[in-house]
């Protein structure tokens, strides 16, 4: 199989990792912890799903009246539209159904709604889920489903990774909440990162964090090629860790109000063990900001900007800093960098060389040219120094 062949094949099964019901829980929950009536009277929508085994769906039907809930709605995508087609099966449910269609099974995506007692049982929950093909084939993009979305008040899902970019554009079009699972790296894409600066979006409660040892683990499809650590089998299940992932959102969480607790730039230089043998506080070669390598060691005493990793937007609270920049291309207007390079060193947080380090990397690494792509470089003893990870740029609120 040719290369770009293999990379396709990996980036269609990433689109099929299906979200674990405690993590939609854990999640949800904190969002009713800071405000009780959060879903009261909302129409939520569940695109992107496959609504007869989703655990978002399942998730909410239950939970119908506990939240007050308006109305459910719930769009999976058609199996022969998907990158990833291998394995699908017409379950008993659908099959069962006196609307079933063999023709339109594999084509046609499908609508679960619910806002009312269908059994007559005297309460609305899973069990008055009502379903039906879409004239379409469930794609986000179709018309079909913006209309749905934009009759709806809240979006959640955790969308196909290969399209995060335009499904979050797709959300901000038609100004709605949401609460969606994405990439930690997505922080930094020029369509992503000014949502974050401007406070329209922010990480939710879990984002790249292990729990329990472990990170985000979400069901592949039964068929789906195990390999690595990350992977396991659970109950017959077949379920992959995925680092760097998270919950991005635009409804508010007690988490973000919550001021982070830091030392004085003295009393880290004295006490933070984390500090010692790494750049404390180096002024950047090119930028006008000081490097902050671990985010428990933001002084809680400097008044100007400081470069600090991306994982601290899990710490981030609104009233106590401004993000005011990041390193990468595009993310800094206001934090410019003075100085380009060609030639430098490249090195990890331990001080290793990376094996990416350009130009000519030799003991007389120097300032040449103009190619601007790289992030940001500390100035050691005349030898040009790039940390080999990304950088916010942050300011004290006072
Ligand atoms: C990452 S999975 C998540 C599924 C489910 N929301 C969950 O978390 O359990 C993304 C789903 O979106 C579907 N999908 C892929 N491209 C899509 C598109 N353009 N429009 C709608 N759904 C799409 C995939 O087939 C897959 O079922």
């Amino acid at each position: 199989m040719a290369q770009s062949d293999l990379s396709d094949a990996k980036k269609a099964r990433k689109d099929e990792f299906y979200t674990q019901y405690s993590d939609i829980q854990r999640e949800m929950n904190a969002y009713l912890e800071y405000d009780p009536k959060v879903f009261k009277d909302k129409t939520v929508l569940l695109p992107c799903d496959d609504p007869e085994w989703s655990n978002f769906t399942k998730f909410f039907a239950q939970n119908f009246e506990n939240f007050e809930l308006k109305k459910l709605i719930s769009t999976s995508y058609a199996v022969e539209s998907k990158l990833y087609k291998e394995g699908y099966q017409v379950t008993m449910f659908e099959e069962s159904a006196p609307h079933y269609d063999s023709n339109k099974t594999r084509i046609k995506g499908k609508i679960f709604t619910l806002d009312h007692d269908t059994t007559g049982d005297g309460k609305i929950d899973v069990e008055d889920l009502q379903w039906n093909y879409l004239k379409g084939d469930g794609d986000f993009r179709s018309k079909e489903i913006k209309k749905l979305r934009d009759e709806s008040d809240i979006i959640i899902t955790n969308p196909p990774f290969s399209l995060f970019r335009e499904f979050l554009a797709w959300i901000m079009e038609a100004n709605k909440k949401f609460i969606i699972i994405g990439n930690m790296n997505a922080i930094t894409y020029k369509e992503v990162f000014p949502l974050i600066k401007n406070n329209q979006m922010w990480t939710g409660i879990r984002f790249n964090q292990r729990v329990n040892g472990k990170n985000m683990t979400f069901y592949v499809p039964d068929n789906y090629n195990l390999s690595g650590t990350e992977v396991e089998v659970n109950n017959g299940k077949k379920m992959i860790s995925v680092a760097g992932i998270g919950w991005y959102t635009n409804i508010d969480h007690g988490r973000r109000h919550q001021p982070l607790k830091l030392m004085t730039m003295a009393d880290n230089l004295k006490f933070n063990k984390k500090l010692k043998s790494k750049e404390s506080y180096d002024k950047y070669d090119n930028y006008d900001a000081i490097e902050v390598p671990f985010t428990e060691c933001i002084p809680s005493d400097y008044e100007d900007v400081m470069g600090v990793p991306i994982s601290f937007l899990n710490k981030y609270n609104p009233e106590q800093f401004e993000i005011l920049g990041a390193t990468q291309r595009g993310c800094h207007d206001n934090v410019p960098d003075t100085k380009k390079y060609n030639d430098y060193w490249e090195m990890k947080q331990n001080g290793e060389r990376t094996g990416s380090s350009g130009g000519k990397t030799n003991e007389n690494a120097n300032l040449l040219g103009n190619d601007g792509k790289k992030n940001y470089f500390i100035n050691k003893e005349d030898r040009i120094i790039q940390s080999a990870y990304q950088r916010l740029f942050i300011k004290h609120r006072r």
